[in-house]
């Protein structure tokens, strides 16, 4: 996403008496223009442009509580809209401050401190310890399975070429959907029919081409916790998501399931490795970016794997490990599952503690409650649904589904956010598009949305910063270092949210900055990378990394 000057951070807003927090962040982002006539010329553009602004710097007058329906009817409110907006406002945003955020971040280090030492379910380590030079070279059959999508992709790996030049690239790739149908597919029936989509794409006349009679190296990033028992198996662990593949198979060799069903329908495939999506991340941009130490994937879910010195983690985490692999090991791919940390660390509010309370599984992974995409467009629902019972907005009206749990995508408030113009036209025509009213949903209305969308996707952002700081911290201290002697790291990112969310990556960018050299790091020493695509290249660079 490009920034354009005229955008509503084009300024330093410590001018501005009442200014958010969000502004704050949103407007280091811009480069600051000195001249007096430019800078008074920006903030009047801005204040045209950014709705929010106009209330902070001339209040509007409040809107009445008495307010009359589509049919006319005239409802009152408990509230104004702006008092409501103002509520919000205070709650996401007090926790961001960067002494709160440290403090998070040094109360999720002593959660992680037992996880480390006993856990079947977090801070698991893999049996990668060996990092891509990069120069590794092949042709491998990459399976990603994820929360919403199976792809089977033929990967080749051609190692560091002209500067320029691809070194990773996706020969053929098919992308199977995977709705609730296949989410409820019980047991061996979810792996049958992983093989059947395996079949269809190696059938592929293409793909037949590609590799011959050989059989297919195969590599695995599958999206769900995994207890690896060796680089090419794993046993099955609870999968969450809506999945219901475990039932009678937990604790199951996930490799065995998947080449059983294959065997059967006489595939040239084997399984040579099986990673966590994250630690999938990690390989695929540690492949084309030697300082590469830890990956985040924050889509639908949310997790970081990090490449940590063994002795961060208890003996006892290597069980069954071959005495080999210990004496060689000097560190390992850990997937921490950052997703289940978090309880009591990270403030909540009362739509959280709502979203918490209904789930299917409370309390299981609160920190992706707090800032994954399946969960971003649901806190901002349940404001929403407030909104309109208390304070009028749309008049009152329930747009269309919008009472449904989870009916208010991500993707919408994103979408939404995306839109700066003057009128908003385009994220009214985007909302009236998903959610039809019997009004049309006025300026204000969509307007009083995005500023909720913009105030729960910042915290998602800020929160996101301090999990990184806390695992940065971890690793700083597990390598005998300092954050001054730490130097650059980088974080390979992958998901829909930190890849496309507008400017969420950048806040987060700028909360960590802050955070670390808060710690006494060297300015900007940690740089969030966006790595496309890459479970299904991690997988194969996965399979790479076992033949160089
Ligand atoms: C979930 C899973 C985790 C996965 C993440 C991203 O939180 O538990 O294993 O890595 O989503 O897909």
């Amino acid at each position: 996403m490009t920034l354009s000057p005229e955008s509503d951070c084009a300024r330093d807003n410590t001018s501005i008496p009442s200014v958010t927090v969000v502004d704050h962040y949103r407007c280091r982002l811009i480069k600051p223009m000195f001249d007096f006539w430019q800078s008074l010329l920006a903030a009047l553009e801005r204040i045209v442009m950014l709705p929010s602004l106009i209330q902070s710097v001339f209040p509007l007058p409040s809107r009445k509580r008495v307010r009359g329906d589509a049919a006319g009817t005239v409802r009152t409110y408990d509230r104004t809209m702006d008092d409501l907006l103002g509520e919000v406002q205070r709650l996401f945003e007090a926790p961001l401050e960067p002494a709160k955020l440290l403090a998070m971040s040094g109360k999720l280090q002593d959660q992680f401190a037992p996880k480390l030492q006993e856990s079947n379910i977090c801070m698991l380590p893999s049996y990668n310890h060996k990092l891509p030079t990069g120069l590794e070279q092949g042709t491998y059959l990459a399976l990603d399975v994820g929360g919403s999508t199976f792809r089977v992709a033929v990967v080749e790996l051609s190692g560091k070429q002209q500067p320029g030049s691809k070194s990773m690239r996706i020969v053929t790739m098919k992308s199977y959907k995977i709705d609730n149908s296949v989410r409820s597919l019980r047991g061996h029936a979810f792996f049958d029919w992983m093989a059947e989509k395996i079949e269809s794409a190696v059938m592929d006349p293409q793909v037949k081409k590609i590799n011959g009679t050989k059989s297919f190296p195969m590599g695995l990033a599958w999206s769900f916790p995994v207890e690896q028992t060796s680089i090419r198996s794993g046993n099955l662990l609870d999968m969450g998501k809506g999945f219901r593949a475990t039932e009678g198979l937990m604790g199951q060799d996930l490799s065995e399931l998947i080449m059983a069903p294959c065997r059967k329908r006489n595939l040239p495939v084997h399984m040579d490795s099986i990673i966590n999506d994250s630690s999938a991340t990690l390989l695929s941009r540690a492949y084309e970016d030697p300082s590469t130490r830890f990956a985040v994937i924050l889509g639908t879910g949310f997790n970081i794997a990090v490449h940590l010195p063994t002795n961060a983690l208890a003996a006892s985490k290597f069980h069954g490990y071959p005495q080999k692999w210990l004496n060689e090991a000097s560190h390992v791919l850990v997937n921490t599952e950052l997703s289940m940390f978090g309880k009591n660390v990270f403030p909540t509010t009362k739509w959280d503690d709502y979203l918490n309370e209904t789930h299917v599984r409370p309390d299981f992974q609160p920190f992706e409650h707090l800032i994954s995409g399946r969960y971003l467009g649901e806190i901002v629902r349940l404001i929403l649904v407030e909104a309109v019972k208390t304070a009028g907005l749309f008049s009152g009206e329930l747009p269309q589904k919008l009472d449904e749990s989870y009916s208010f995508e991500t993707g919408t408030i994103a979408a939404m956010e995306m839109d700066e113009s003057k009128n908003l036209t385009q994220a009214i025509a985007i909302f009236q598009s998903r959610h039809p009213c019997s009004k049309p949903p006025s300026y204000n209305d969509i307007s009083f949305i995005r500023q909720v969308s913009q105030l729960v996707s910042h915290r998602a952002a800020a929160y996101l910063a301090a999990g990184i700081h806390a695992l940065w911290s971890l690793r700083i201290k597990s390598e005998g270092l300092t954050p001054a002697s730490a130097g650059r790291l980088a974080i390979g990112c992958n998901g829909s949210v930190i890849e496309k969310y507008p400017l969420f990556r950048e806040l987060c960018q700028s909360h960590l900055d802050e955070l670390t050299t808060l710690s006494g790091a060297e300015p900007k020493s940690i740089a969030l990378e966006v790595a496309v695509e890459s479970a299904i290249f991690g997988a194969a660079v996965a399979v790479s990394t076992l033949e160089a």
